[in-house]
Order: C-alpha cells, then structure tokens, then sequence
C-alpha cells in the first residue's frame, strides 16, 4: 500500500502543500486503536454506497464496484492481510485508500453526502452495539452458572455477615443468588444502553446534514438501528452513548468485585469455606504450600481500570462545544479497554462459580459460632410468651452475655441458666437453637429458608431457559 507520508495526504491534498511533522502525525493517528472497527466501518460503507444508488446520487456500476472493492478488504481484514498506515490516521482514511488501490476512481464517490464524522459516530455505535449484547450474554452465562451452584446449595448453611461480623445463618444458594439479581440489572443496564444508542447518525455528515437527497431510512434500516437521528449536530458530536455503556460495565465490574472479594476472603484459610481447583489457582514462586486466587484478586482490581475508563471519556467530553472536535477521537482507548476487561472478568466469574468446591461443613460450623442465634432467641420471646420485641431483644442480649461468660454457645446453657434471665423459658427454647433451625425458619418472601430458596432456583432456570430458546 502506498505510503503517503512525504507528500500531501491525498484525501484533502488539495488545500495543503506540505506534510504533517512526524509528531503531528502520531499525535493525530488512531489507526492502532480504530482498526477494530474496520469491519463495522465497512458495513456502514456498503449501507452508503447501496444507498447512494438507489437515491441516483451514484450510479449503479460504481456502486457495484465500491461494494466489490469493500468486498475484498473485508476479506483481507479478515485474514489480517490489511496494511494499516499512520500516515493515512484512521480507519476510515485507510479502508478508502485501499478501496481506490482496488476499484479506481468509482472509489472517490464513496464519500459523497458523508463525512468521517459521521461515519466514525456510526462506526461506534455499531461495535458498542455488538460489545453490549456480549456482555448481555456473558452475564446470562455467569447467571447460569451461579442458578446451578445455587440449586446444589439451597439447603447448606453458612453464616450471614453485617459488618463483616457474624449476624444471621443463610442458605449458601441464597447467598449466590444474591449475586444472579445483581447480575440482572447489569445485564438490564446494558440492554437499555443498546437499545438507546441504536440510532443511526449516518447521513449527518460533517455536522449539517447534506444537499444531496439521501434516505437516512434506508441506511438506518440497512444496518440495524431503529432509526435515523433526528438532529445532524448531535448525530456527530454525541458521546453520552458511550459513557452510558461505561457506567453500566462500571457498576458491573463493581458488582463482580464484591464477589470476588468473598472468593477470596472464602477460599482464605481462616475462612476455610471454598477452595479453588488447579485451574483456577496459582501457585508463589518461593512457598510451596501456597495457592493464590489470583484470577478473583485481579476482578476484584478491574473497576480501577474500567471506571478509570468511565472517568477518561467524561473528562475527554466535557465542556466539548458543538458539533464534532477531535478531542472525541479519544473516545475509543478507553471503551476498548473496558469492554476488553469486562469481557475477561465475566468469564473469569463464570469459571470461578462453576469451580468452587464449598466446605459445607465448616461454613455450618461457622454458622452456628457468635450467638448467630440470639436473634431466633429474640423472636422465641416474642411469639411463645407475647413480649415487646424490644423486651425480648433485651432478654436475649443478657442470656448471650451469660453464655459468653460461661464460654459457650446458646444450646449449651442449661434451662435453668435461660430462666435465671427469664422464669418464662421453657425446654422447647432449644429447638430454635440451632444454625439450621434458623435458616430454616425465614421463610418470608424473598427470605433464606431452603424453600424459598428453592422456588426462586426454579424460577431463575425457566427465565434463563426461556432467554436461551427467545
Ligand atoms: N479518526 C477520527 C475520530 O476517531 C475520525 C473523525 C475525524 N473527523 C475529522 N473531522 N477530523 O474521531
């Protein structure tokens, strides 16, 4: 491919009579980050040219040989057979270039009625459309398989925290479940971005729209969006599309954090309630007994990188005036980068969830440790001998403090240390004592008793069934 960097770029050669300084030019390339959107930048092309013949704004032989000529840079993409240039800046700059190596002059009428500005925001529009749905679907994905390990789990205890501290036994499947929810309205939150930027600039043009009679229908439809935009400034100046599609991989990689988070803390030694495979560990180059859950440690770091990517493009926009400044060619790196992350995190969490073996024994034990009953103690109060519940709160405050002095747990005080706190306790007080009982027993909705728990499993697999078959 020629290499125009010692003489006037031919696509605006006209006005110049010299060449950029090299530092120009690098500062002013993108075509190390836009080639990603080669593929997107030459459908919206054909879109173009197919509607630039039809309109009889083109004639229908050039358009042939534009789409032929696209036809095979395609190809050449495909195969990584494509010579990107610095020298040619962009994408854009670059698939035209080649078009006229391959199809001669039928390639200059290409860029009648468009402008690499709108071409670009079109560009973009398209790969966030596409980078959204995958992560729609890598996060049904990891949805799946939190359900399944859920499903296995409903009915083993583990302790709740507050705090950090221990407060209420859980149900483990409730616990992951927890997780599929907030997965749901990150996957939402995508769907919604999608749905909003699929709008069609193409045919703004530089930023006025244009003389010649294009159909902005036909273009919008030919690729996909729901319609034109309606305003040709905001067609090309817009980015709030993108920081849309950030925030959402933001708040979900924050969401994956706390996740990874208890995939540490849980596979940890002093918790002893999970451990990782082979697969999923690492070991240190100088402790041999060691086992490291690097892939959890680097999700719980991917919001510093994909926030600090959300930060990137709001300061690279704001305060930006209309319609379009280069400044915006900035907006690739960051969107890139964080989809790029994101896409490793979920599939690094949808590993991790599937490969977890839980210690179902310990994490009971645990459950039952520091008083996680005195609440069900509370509530035995309340219901059997009709105290205030801020009596009953009190009652049982004062036999945990008995029982933290004799240093055991609730069950292992006998009846007649309960009733030297209240003389109304009676044998039956035992019962609820446990850490199962009490997980057992919330069986309000949305609560942690194993059949609610249950229920919500069976409904989580027919809405994911259901997703996969619609
Ligand atoms: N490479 C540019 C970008 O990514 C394409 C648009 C350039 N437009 C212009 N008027 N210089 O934003």
């Amino acid at each position: 491919m020629t290499d125009g960097k010692k003489q006037t770029n031919a696509l605006w050669g006209g006005r110049f009579s010299g060449s950029p300084s090299e530092v120009m030019e690098t500062i002013n390339a993108s075509i190390e980050i836009d080639q990603r959107m080669a593929l997107e930048d030459i459908a919206g092309s054909l879109a173009h040219a197919e509607m630039l013949a039809a309109t009889d704004i083109i004639s229908s032989q050039d358009a042939a040989e534009i789409a032929r000529g696209l036809e095979q840079i395609r190809a050449e993409v495909l195969a990584g057979e494509m010579k990107w240039s610095a020298a040619l800046e962009d994408v854009h700059m670059n698939i035209e270039a080649r078009l006229k190596e391959i199809v001669g002059e039928a390639a200059g009428r290409l860029h009648t009625a468009r402008s690499r500005n709108d071409q670009v925001a079109t560009d973009f529009r398209l790969w966030l459309r596409a980078a959204c749905e995958r992560m729609e679907n890598l996060l049904s994905g990891y949805q799946a398989a939190l359900v399944k390990r859920a499903e296995e789990h409903a009915g083993t205890v583990m302790p709740g925290f507050t705090h950090l501290q221990t407060a209420q036994p859980v149900s483990l499947g409730h616990h992951l479940l927890c997780w599929v929810e907030a997965a749901e309205r990150d996957r939402g939150r995508f769907a919604d971005a999608r749905a909003r930027l699929n709008e069609s600039p193409l045919g703004c043009a530089a930023l006025a729209g244009t003389a010649f009679p294009i159909d902005r229908d036909k273009t919008a439809t030919t690729l996909g969006f729901s319609r034109p935009m309606a305003n040709s400034l905001d067609g090309v100046s817009s980015r709030d599309f993108a920081l849309e599609v950030l925030a959402a991989a933001s708040i979900c990689a924050v969401n994956l954090s706390r996740f990874a988070e208890e995939i540490v803390l849980w596979t940890s030694k002093r918790f002893d309630f999970a451990s990782l495979s082979d697969e999923w560990s690492t070991g240190s180059s100088i402790m041999p007994q060691k086992r490291n859950p690097d892939a959890a440690e680097l999700v719980r770091a991917k919001p510093g990188r994909i926030a600090g990517a959300l930060q990137t493009l709001i300061i690279v926009v704001k305060g930006l005036p209309l319609a379009y400044s280069k400044d915006l060619q900035e907006d690739k790196p960051p969107v890139f980068q964080a989809m790029d992350d994101l896409e490793l995190a979920l599939m690094a969490m949808t590993g991790m969830a599937g490969d977890l073996t839980f210690n179902s024994e310990a994490m009971e034990v645990a459950a039952g440790e520091a008083y996680s009953d005195a609440t069900d103690l509370a509530d035995y109060v309340v219901r059997e001998l009709g105290k205030p519940f801020r009596d009953a709160h009190h009652i049982a405050g004062s036999i945990v403090k008995l029982a933290e002095i004799k240093g055991v747990p609730l069950s292992g005080l006998s009846l007649a240390d309960m009733q030297s706190v209240e003389a109304a306790l009676r044998q039956d007080v035992f019962k609820v004592l446990s850490a199962r009982a009490s997980m057992e027993s919330r069986t309000s909705y949305g609560g942690t008793a194993p059949i609610r728990v249950r229920e919500q499993v069976q409904a989580w697999q027919a809405r994911l069934a259901e997703r996969q078959s619609g």
